[in-house]
């Protein structure tokens, strides 16, 4: 017998979405005592809300994210509002004792992600932030590879996180779908949006990154604001560039921009080490690119005639994720990131062993983007703790 779960989801758009797609579909493909329940979401517009929760099949719906917290019959708040409610939802969420769910970055800054992870530790309330290119089942085969020892020493991990749609001048700032060029509703710009998403896989496969030094540039200076009406200086950064260097020795180089013409949501990453490289592109989802120079339990190499990259088709019984999928040969797609992440979260609950990354977890991260956001001021490195 299955025990349900009651969440109550806030926010009704992109997040709101993939996350309600996960409650619906995750209990089908993964047999966990726990089963969401579609109980409550949230949103202020009362039409859409309730829209909303007709299509998805949630019970109700509430236009107040604090009425929401309130009920005795949630028990799982899931913040998929912009990033600047993270907190005061997070800390009234742990404060009534739900399990709380939030969508990244945990917070504006390193201050508001303390606080929140102090207040879910003290409530004793299980959490997670939904960093879900984790559970892409060729980054979750990059990290087993590395656990393996196939990698071997490392010396370099190389990220990129490209789109485009910020270039042209008259894409105004703030207000629905486009308040992450608001700086007082983003925090930051791709630093916190993309670069974020960058740092947490960077650290979950290759360990902790302990400085860095930045550059970042906003090339629209100003935009017409949705909600004042009024032409404002443009806060965020539009681009990020910044060199890490990681507890293990090895070095790194991340790049995000909204201007690389052409290019969508190019996620990718390498990671070089002295015995093989992964190299993943989040265009080619199902495919982990791996470079195998010498065997890891004799340290034979490889004839230099047969070595080359391998394509792996991550779609085995036997990779990550993909015994509770479709037969082998047939791909998932970015919804199931996030019905994976749900039933790491739900295994968690039933094991004790919490799923990562916890909010204490993505404090580490927002970390490295205060850090990058503070050298990007000065010029100089910055050390974090
Ligand atoms: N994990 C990922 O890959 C990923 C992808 C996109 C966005 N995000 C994160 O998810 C969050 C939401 O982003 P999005 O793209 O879904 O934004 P969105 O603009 O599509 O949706 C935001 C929703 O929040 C609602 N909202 C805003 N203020 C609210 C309030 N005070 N009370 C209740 N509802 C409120 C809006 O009405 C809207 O429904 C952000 O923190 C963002 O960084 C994560």
């Amino acid at each position: 017998m299955s025990t349900p779960l009651n969440v109550g989801m806030i926010g009704y758009g992109f997040m709101g979405r993939a996350h309600s797609n996960a409650y619906r579909q995750v209990s089908q493909f993964f047999q966990r005592k726990y089963r969401p329940v579609l109980k409550a979401c949230c949103g202020r517009n009362e039409a859409k809300i309730k829209a909303f929760a007709e299509n998805w099949g949630y019970e109700s719906y509430e236009t107040d994210w604090r009425r929401l917290v309130e009920r005795k019959d949630i028990d799982l708040i899931d913040i998929g509002s912009p990033n600047n409610t993270h907190r005061e939802i997070a800390l009234a969420a742990a404060a009534a004792g739900k399990m709380v769910l939030c969508e990244k970055p945990l917070a504006m800054n390193t201050a508001e992600a303390e606080e929140m992870t102090a207040a879910v530790e003290r409530a004793g309330v299980p959490n997670m932030v939904w960093f879900n290119y984790r559970r892409v089942p060729a980054i979750a085969l990059a990290r087993q590879i590395i656990d393996e020892g196939r990698i071997g020493r490392p010396f370099h991990y190389r990220a990129t996180y490209l789109q485009d749609w910020t270039i042209a001048e008259d894409v105004p700032q703030g207000g629905p779908a486009l308040w992450r060029l608001d700086v007082d509703v983003a925090g930051s710009g791709v630093t916190g949006d993309l670069l974020a998403h960058s740092i947490d896989t960077a650290m979950w496969l290759n360990g902790p990154i302990v400085r860095v030094v930045a550059a970042t540039e906003t090339f629209v200076k100003e935009r017409l604001h949705q909600v004042t009406g009024k032409v404002q200086p443009v806060g965020i950064d539009d681009a990020c560039m910044f060199l890490a260097i990681f507890q293990n020795g090895s070095m790194g180089t991340f790049e995000s921009t909204r201007y690389a013409r052409g290019r969508k949501n190019f996620n990718t990453f390498e990671l070089n080490g002295a015995a093989g490289s992964v190299y993943f592109d989040l265009e080619e989802p199902q495919i982990l690119q791996y470079f195998k120079y010498a065997d890891p339990k004799t340290g034979a190499k490889i004839e230099s005639h047969l070595t080359g990259w391998q394509k792996i088709h991550v779609t085995n019984f036997e990779h990550p994720y993909m015994n509770k999928w479709w037969v082998p040969g047939c791909t998932i797609g970015y919804e199931h990131t996030f019905i994976n992440a749900l039933a790491d979260f739900l295994e968690g609950l039933e094991t004790g062993s919490p799923a990562q990354p916890d909010f204490r977890c993505a404090l580490q991260t927002q970390k490295v983007c205060d850090a990058v956001l503070a050298s990007a001021k000065t010029g100089q490195w910055q050390q974090i703790a």
